[in-house]
């Protein structure tokens, strides 16, 4: 059977109650099996949006952890370009091999989904779920629909849901005027506004909603449209995309998360490949929170990959945009952890190590990589692909010539 994979797209500028009230609809009605929030980029006019986009997804993170089927994806902030609809979704039938996705917007984009980017495109990889929205017409929508049915076709449905009368325009004016926001979003979400000071100091009436219509929070397809006009937060800060806080919250979500990505076997040698790596990253003088996100995740893609060979690539992906993880040492660890690779980072070698040497691994030899491992890291490596490359060419199987390259990038350098 095809997993059900809903898509949430918008600028969540802060994400609120509302957003999630319409996903969790959806969830229901449709019977998905998660939804995946899609938080769109910084615009060529970076004014029109309030807050940067790593405190963006810093905020859809906050405000999805208590639900496990929810998730996000930085797919779109990462990608300093136009993001069309288009190429989001032909970028999640990549990740997913079987899944049926569902689309979920708000009913003031259907007006205008014809003119979005190749229209027709986006309704064959998607069914399209418009959420109803306060003073939109479900009579004239269903016209709209119509009209694009016998235009493009597709499937494109309504979803009613509760009439939430909140926007995140308004929580921005009523930061900026120092009205309380509480209920209106997670409580985790308000505290983070209010300790990095965000939505001060713009004013008091902004007029952007009208203008910047398709990049609220349910109207996602932003590239589509010329860029927002808006003024700019004086207390606006430029900040580089970072990772979440990696606090004991954050692994127990990232666990929780992981458990139900991979299965209970899986599970219990990621939780091992974490301990080991967290162990080797003390001894080594290496960054311990990296060492163990990327233990945790290194094997997150392997229960939906076909090709075991590339299990390793598929995990990196999904660490990426599933798990959220944006450090390119731990995301490369992670993507050369079946076979090393030349010049690799002391934080690949643990991770390599660490997955062959974890307290579940019992195969002839292990002690003794075990125990060198926490001697000579190097030697221990070249130790485990040595007995690989042999039992690889015993079985006549295809061997990947990057395990042969890092083999001798180590033995050089002995
Ligand atoms: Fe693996
Ligand atoms: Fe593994």
């Amino acid at each position: 059977m095809k997993r059900k994979v809903g898509i949430m797209g918008g600028s969540f500028d802060p994400i609120h109650i509302g957003h999630l009230v319409v996903a969790n609809e959806a969830l229901n009605i449709y019977k998905l099996d998660e939804i995946i929030f899609v938080p769109t980029g910084n615009p060529p006019h970076k004014e029109g949006l309030k807050a940067d986009s790593f405190h963006r997804l810093l905020m859809v993170n906050m405000a999805v952890l208590s639900n496990n089927k929810f998730s996000v994806s930085d797919i779109e902030i990462k990608n300093p370009g136009k993001s069309y609809t288009l190429n989001t979704l032909i970028e999640f039938h990549k990740l997913y091999e079987n899944a049926e996705f569902y689309f979920i917007t708000g009913t003031d984009a259907i007006f205008n989904l014809p003119s979005w980017h190749r229209t027709e495109e986006i309704l064959k990889l998607c069914r399209f779920i418009a959420a109803s929205r306060p003073g939109i017409s479900i009579e004239e929508v269903n016209k709209k629909i119509n009209e694009i049915k016998e235009m493009f076709g597709g499937k494109i449905e309504i979803l009613q849901i509760p009439m939430l009368q909140i926007s995140s325009t308004d929580i921005r004016e009523r930061v900026s005027m120092g009205i309380s926001v509480k209920y209106l979003l997670p409580e985790s979400v308000e505290q983070y506004i209010i300790k990095n000071e965000l939505y001060r100091g713009m004013g008091t009436h902004l007029p952007e909603e009208s203008l910047c219509s398709k990049s609220e929070g349910m109207s996602p397809n932003k590239g589509d449209t010329p860029p927002c006009l808006g003024r700019v937060s004086a207390g606006r800060r430029n900040v580089p995309v970072r990772e979440p806080m990696r606090n004991e919250m954050y692994f127990e979500e990232l666990k929780k998360k992981l458990e139900i990505e991979i299965g209970q076997k899986l599970f219990r040698h990621s939780i091992g490949t974490m301990e080991e790596a967290e162990k080797l990253a003390s001894v080594y003088g290496c960054d311990m929170s990296k060492a163990k996100i990327a233990g945790l995740l290194h094997d997150c893609g392997k229960g939906t990959c076909k090709d075991n060979l590339k299990h390793a690539k598929k995990s990196a992906e999904i660490a990426r945009l599933k798990f959220g993880v944006k450090d390119k040492d731990i995301i490369n660890a992670i993507m050369y952890h079946t076979t090393g690779r030349v010049n690799m980072t002391l934080l690949g070698k643990i991770i390599f190590i660490a997955d062959k040497i974890e307290p579940n691994r019992h195969y002839e030899g292990v002690e003794e990589i075990r125990k060198e491992a926490y001697t000579n890291i190097d030697a221990a490596i070249i130790k485990s692909l040595e007995s690989t490359i042999e039992y690889v060419k015993n079985r006549n199987m295809v061997l990947d010539m990057e395990s042969v390259n890092t083999l001798n990038y180590l033995k050089e350098g002995k």
